[in-house]
């Protein structure tokens, strides 16, 4: 098979460009170091020719709708199409989620049902160095700070890259459709992240400060909405403790 994996340089879709390569097909990185600019459309229609399936790993959180939504809708019009299977990856929870970069992924997904093409999207809980990233931005010192019950059912990135390779490799829908969530073995609270990320680095657990929620957003994450429900997602890939044994002592990026 031909497959076009959009960011195929970045911390997701890498990992699906070696996957799907390991397994001997044709794989083509499509970003803009490779010519593709998905907030303009730019060599889109040209990367596409002859593709049987799309894994949809580029994104720019900082670019506002340009990519996230824009984007996704340029590569699902033009998969659509072509007949081309377009494989999403998505975030768990983001339904009525105040938070802006939810609404827009929300609004991406949207955009793909629109399209009306064949798609199957894939919502994902936060990777792992995203969970140790929320765990130290939210520790100052020795002090952690939580809100309600703010926790996290981290997943193992190469997890979520395997699962995509599967889903594009796999049967292709005849319209668009959702495969079952997925998430990492384990729910940690924040204080429970902060504590593990600290002990990494050699020091104590924190003290953990409550403070109260305050708007929306805050109030969502409170309430935990982040991990899925008992018995809504698939589990796989390394528990969080696993994969933060495997990183260097200091912690850096997201
Ligand atoms: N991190 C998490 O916890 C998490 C959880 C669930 C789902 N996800 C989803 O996983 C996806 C990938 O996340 P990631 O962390 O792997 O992202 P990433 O490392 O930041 O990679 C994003 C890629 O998008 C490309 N890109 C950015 N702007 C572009 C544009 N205008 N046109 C074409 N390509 C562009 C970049 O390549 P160039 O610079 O070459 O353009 C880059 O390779 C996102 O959709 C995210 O919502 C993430």
């Amino acid at each position: 098979m031909r497959l076009v994996v959009t960011g195929g340089a970045g911390d997701l879709g890498s990992r699906v460009v070696r996957g799907l390569a390991g397994r001997g097909h044709e794989v083509v990185s499509a970003s803009r170091r490779t010519g593709v600019d998905l907030a303009t459309g730019r060599g889109l229609d040209a990367v596409l020719e002859g593709t049987d399936a799309v894994v949809h790993c580029a994104d720019d959180t900082g670019a506002g709708d340009a990519v996230t939504v824009y984007g996704t809708r340029r590569v699902a019009d033009a998969a659509a199409t072509r007949g081309i299977h377009l494989v999403h990856v998505s975030i768990v929870g983001i339904d009525d989620h105040p938070l802006p970069y939810y609404r827009r992924k929300l609004r991406a997904e949207q955009g793909i049902l629109a399209a009306g093409g064949a798609s199957t999207i894939l919502r994902a809980t936060q990777f792992h160095s995203l969970a140790a990233y929320f765990a130290r931005a939210l520790t100052k010192g020795p002090l952690t700070f939580t809100i309600g019950d703010m926790a996290f059912q981290p997943v193992d990135t190469d997890a979520v890259a395997a699962r995509l390779v599967e889903l594009a490799l796999g049967r292709r829908p005849d319209a668009p459709t959702r495969a079952r969530d997925l998430a990492g073995p384990d729910v940690l609270s924040l204080p429970e992240l902060a504590t593990l990320v600290r002990a990494h680095r050699g020091a104590s657990a924190p003290r953990v400060v409550h403070l109260p929620a305050v708007g929306a957003t805050m109030h969502a994450f409170a309430r935990g909405r982040t991990v899925p429900p008992p018995g809504t997602a698939d589990l796989a890939g390394r528990p969080f403790v696993e994969w933060l044994a495997e990183q260097p002592a200091v912690l850096t990026g997201r």
